[in-house]
């Protein structure tokens, strides 16, 4: 079934992807596209119901005014247009543009019908992957992050044995995160999964490397060294799934979208892998895949986990990596996380993480002085994670997880809150 679709022409607006996920919640499907797209394009599309041409103020893009090719005209579609004044910008998403006129263009004037729903989205994925992979094999990487987890869950529905899933374990996963990709993947979804267990060998490039930068590209680069040496152990593999979603395709893809950060998903493997791309997510904005996810059967703590950084505990263990205090970083995490969701933060902070400096500090234990590390605990809220603010955490919730931490987690004496907005911090330490 092809879900009927209504066009946004990216004329400069800073509003675009408010608009599709406002033309979504409605229950059609939306997709952005550049101004100067051809009629030949837009037709090939089959199911536009109607087009939005969504300027910015004078329709301007990268400083020069814009217009659609005059020939979209004459296609026929029912065409608005909405040009926002760059002084509205800030405005919530439910007032721009009026939810009633919108409403009234998608169903009265376009006579979309309201099947933009995951069921049928995912009923539509499946076809297309089979279509697409026929009796062919797919390799994944899971990370067991929310997006691999998810295009797991989906291939697995699709193709089932075909598709092999593998997890590297760098040593530097949060506590018993890995055991949980086994467990779900292996044990309850069936998947045919490769476990690799890695940690000795990312702790032993990671010695006394104490440069951030560094740091990630040694774990960057080790992860697709190993993930390449398990793909060259399997035979006829055509496929690669992708964790690819809908803000990675658009923040590259429109004329006026700023570069905001480069993904990259397993992007760098060498060339000679010559795997076709499989990427069913690739329209689904963040909160969609988390739809999708449980609508797939995936437990609710997988898919609405928090943002964690590709290099794991990596980069909140500071500096050169040493055994005890990635244990001490994994620990107080574990703790910070069990106790916010007790408290029911879980649900309204946006990411909260534990730290490990690589300095001690002096106290006392059981009488006798002692010189050991500190946890510092870090709890953010962000819209898109450029700008951050701090979560003002209930003291008593504080002094329990201090509590905590100090009882324990071994070789630790201290516990500080980190105040820091970004900017002028980041989010992350490294
Ligand atoms: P910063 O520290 O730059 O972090 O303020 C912004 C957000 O990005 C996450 N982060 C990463 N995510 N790969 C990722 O997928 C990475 O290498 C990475 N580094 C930072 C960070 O956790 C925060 O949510």
């Amino acid at each position: 079934m092809k879900q009927d679709l209504i066009v946004i022409l990216d004329l400069g607006s800073a509003q675009n992807t408010v608009l599709a996920r406002q033309i979504r919640s409605i229950g059609v499907y939306s997709e952005i596209h550049p101004h100067d797209i051809t009629a030949k394009e837009l037709k090939d599309f089959e199911n536009v119901k109607g087009i939005i041409l969504n300027g910015g103020e004078n329709r301007m893009v990268n400083g020069q005014a814009v217009n659609i090719r005059p020939e979209i005209y004459e296609l026929g579609y029912p065409i608005i247009s909405i040009d926002y004044p760059q002084s509205k910008c800030e405005t919530k998403f439910e007032q721009i543009p009026d939810q009633e006129a919108l409403k009234k263009f998608v169903f009265e004037e376009c006579q979309a019908q309201a099947n933009w729903n995951m069921k049928n989205f995912i009923e539509d994925q499946v076809a297309l992957i089979r279509q697409q992979v026929g009796d062919k094999k797919v390799l994944l990487a899971l990370s067991g992050g929310v997006d691999s987890s998810v295009v797991a869950a989906m291939l697995i529905k699709a193709v089932g044995q075909q598709l092999v899933c593998v997890h590297v374990n760098h040593g530097l996963m949060r506590k018993n995160e890995s055991e949980s990709v086994v467990k779900v993947f292996r044990d309850e979804l069936h998947a045919n999964l490769i476990y690799v267990d890695a940690s000795e060998r990312f702790l032993g490039k990671l010695e006394n490397i104490s440069d951030p930068e560094q740091k990630r590209k040694i774990i960057g680069s080790e992860f697709i060294r190993v993930f390449e040496e398990e793909a060259k152990k399997l035979e006829g593999i055509d496929f690669l799934g992708q964790g690819t979603i809908y803000p990675d395709i658009i923040e590259s893809g429109t004329k006026t979208a700023k570069m905001v950060k480069s993904h990259h998903n397993v992007g760098g493997l060498p060339e000679d892998l010559k795997f076709q791309l499989v990427e069913p997510l690739k329209q689904l904005f963040k909160d969609e895949v988390r739809a999708c996810g449980v609508e797939l059967g995936l437990p609710h703590d997988m898919v609405y986990r928090q943002p964690f950084p590709g290099p794991g505990l990596g980069v909140r263990c500071l500096g050169a990596i040493t055994r005890e205090r990635l244990e001490a970083v994994r620990e107080s995490d574990a703790i910070l996380r069990e106790e916010f969701a007790k408290a029911g933060l879980d649900k309204k902070v946006w990411q909260y993480f534990t730290v490990v400096p690589d300095f001690k500090s002096v106290g006392m234990k059981n009488n006798a002085r002692v010189f050991e590390y500190m946890v510092i605990v870090r709890a953010i809220n962000t819209i898109d994670a450029m700008t951050a603010s701090i979560e003002k955490v209930d003291w008593d919730v504080l002094e329990k997880i201090t509590k905590r931490i100090l009882a324990e987690v071994e070789n630790v004496n201290r516990v500080c809150y980190d105040m820091s907005p970004k900017p002028p911090a980041t989010i992350e330490f490294e």
